[in-house]
Parts: structure tokens; sequence; C-alpha cells
């Protein structure tokens, strides 16, 4: 699918991720751009560049999700949608209420909303969270989604299955993307579940050495959120539908790793400093299987931790 001339509405588009969709959408030619988030943690500094270059094709609706009548007059003459607004991790196990009403009934309102206005593709943000701590590694998206026992992979691994159903009813076209663990610019710097890598930097700013909570040995698979919108562009021209795939650069990073890669880039030679464990994580090593994304979509990472993290670390400075 050509994106030129179409019309895309982003989801959380205030957000880390969906800004960096409206800023490649807008590369790619979209006609129109339209985000609605309530701004709950997005902010509309993240698109304000997206505002400025293109005004005229961009548009915010501040608005919930949940907000039904709202949702189908946004979605309305829509080709595209690309859904990321939802709540993170930690306020989903906090407010596991409110989490079922943004993640579940928010995300039913979007597909049906979609459905009715014959939207060409959805594109939805997924998560290896469905995974819970996998038993084979590089994980592929052929693995259940049992050992998850959290309430936000249980809720994405219920949107998939929504998004499934409704292909099956209504022919609703779709693809869902299993995100690994995300960092980059816009990372949320100010919100109340401050990223490790946010809490890191400020420390080293300030001429500490990175706090490690717990042994530090567990792994993640991060990817740059640039590379993340990048997979949703390529989702949504993709001639894919109905199917799911790992988004992540199938690179085991631990998080001792991780810290000292961050001392590297901000310069600062300080041995690592070792708290104890606040929370017990289970899921103690992600690393995943690609092959399906760059086989399908034409999909793979381009940008290496350590670039990642140097522009992390420029953009963070500009926000202090
Ligand atoms: N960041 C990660 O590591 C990661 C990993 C896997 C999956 N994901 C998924 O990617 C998507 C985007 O994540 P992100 O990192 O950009 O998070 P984010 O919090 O930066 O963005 C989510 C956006 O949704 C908005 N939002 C929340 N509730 C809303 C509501 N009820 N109505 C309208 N807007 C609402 C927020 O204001 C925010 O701008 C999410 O679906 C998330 O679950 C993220």
């Amino acid at each position: 699918m050509d994106l030129n001339d179409q019309r895309a509405v982003v989801t959380g588009g205030a957000g880390t991720i969906g800004s960096h969709v409206v800023d490649q959408l807008l590369d790619a030619g979209a006609r129109e751009v339209v985000v609605i988030d309530d701004l709950s943690r997005g902010r509309v500094d993240n698109i304000a560049e997206a505002l400025e270059r293109a005004p005229e094709r961009v548009k915010l609706v501040e608005g919930d999700i949940r907000d039904i009548p709202l949702v189908k007059k946004t979605i309305e003459g829509a080709d595209l949608v690309f859904h990321l607004a939802a709540l993170r991790i930690t306020r989903c196990a906090a407010e596991p209420r409110v989490a079922l009403e943004v993640l579940v009934d928010g995300t039913f309102n979007i597909i049906e909303a979609s459905v009715e206005a014959g939207v060409k593709k959805v594109v939805a943000s997924s998560t290896a969270s469905v995974y819970g701590l996998a038993e084979e590694f590089p994980t592929t998206e052929r693995h259940h989604p049992y050992n998850n026992d959290t309430f936000y992979g249980a809720a994405k691994a219920f949107n998939e299955g929504m998004l499934r159903s409704f292909k099956a009813m209504h022919d609703l076209d779709y693809v869902a993307l299993r995100y690994f663990n995300v960092y980059g610019p816009r990372m949320d710097a100010h919100g109340k579940y401050t990223e490790v890598l946010i809490r890191w930097m400020e420390r080293i700013a300030d001429g500490q050495s990175p706090l490690i909570l717990g042994d530090g040995l567990q792994t993640m698979d991060f990817v740059d959120v640039r590379d993340i919108a990048r997979a949703n562009i390529l989702a949504a021209q993709a001639d894919v539908t109905d199917t799911v795939y790992n988004i992540a650069t199938a690179t085991e990073t631990s998080l001792l790793e991780l810290a000292e890669a961050l001392q590297r880039v901000m310069g600062s030679t300080l041995p690592l400093e070792f708290g104890p464990a606040r929370s017990v994580n289970s899921v103690t090593r992600r690393l995943a299987d690609i092959s399906a994304a760059e086989r399908d979509l034409g999909w793979k990472p381009t940008i290496s931790l350590e670039e990642g993290l140097r522009d992390l670390v420029q953009w963070w400075r500009t926000q202090r």
C-alpha cells in the first residue's frame, strides 16, 4: 500500500512511539494524520515539530479512546489506524479496572469504529509481555502466551485475539506488532513510572554511578523507538494481514551491559552501584526471533544500542 494520500489516525500519537509514527507518516506522504490522545502521558511537545512542519496535515484530537462517539467521529473517513494508546504495565498492575477500560474496551472501540469506517488496515501495538518468561530463545511468534502473569500482557493478548476475531467476522485487515524493550528520544522523562534509563542518566549527569537494583543480570532485547515506528509504517504498507510480528533487535543485553553502554556514551567511568531489587521481576530474559518481520515486512533494526543511547542522551539533555 502506498501511504501517499492516505488519511491515518494515530491513537496515543502524542506518546513516545506514536509521535515517531506521526513523523514517519508525514515523511511517507500521508495526506492527513489525526492524533487522538488524552495527554495522560503523551505531550503536545512530542508532536510540536510535526505540527509546525505540516500544520495543514496534522491534527490533534485531545480525547479518550473510551469515549465511543469521539472515537467514531475521529476514525470516520480514515484509511489507516495505528493503535498505540495504552497504559504502562505498572499502571495496569496498580489500576487493573482502568486498564480493562482503556486497553480492552478502548481497543474494542477502535476496532468497532474501524469496521464501521471501512478502514483498510489497523496496525496495533502489542508487546513481548504476552510471552511472559519465554521457554525458548530466540523467541518466535509461535511461542504460547501462557507464561504471562501480568494484566497488561493479558489485555494485549486479548487485543490480538479481538483483532483476529474481527478479521474473521468483518474482514478487518490488521497487523499486530509485539515490541520488545523500547527506548529512545521522547521517552517519558517526567512521569511517575520513570524508566530506569532516565534515572541512570540523571545520576550520571549528577556525577553519580548508575544504580542497579538487583544483580543486573536480567537481559532485555532493546530496540530504538525510530525503528519501532518504521515497523509500523512497513506493516501498513506490506501486503500482509491477520498476523503478528516480533519487533526487536535480536540482541540480548543485560542491565549491567546497558548501564555500561550508557556510561560510555555519557563519558562516565565510575564503578556501578548496586541496591536491593525492589520487586521480583519474573521475566529474567528476553531475546526475540525477528526473522518473520524481516521476511514479510522487509523490516530490520538499523540503529545500534550505542547510537540509540547517544541520541537518547542528546534529546534528554535538551529536556533537562
Ligand atoms: N515502550 C515500550 O517499551 C513498549 C513495549 C511494548 C509495547 N508497547 C506498546 O506501544 C504502545 C505505545 O507505547 P509508548 O511507549 O509510546 O507509551 P506512551 O505512554 O508514551 O504512549 C501512549 C499514549 O497513549 C495515550 N493514552 C493513554 N491512555 C489513553 C486514553 N484512554 N485515550 C487516549 N490516549 C491515551 C498517552 O497519553 C500516551 O501519549 C502502547 O500500546 C504500549 O503498550 C510499548
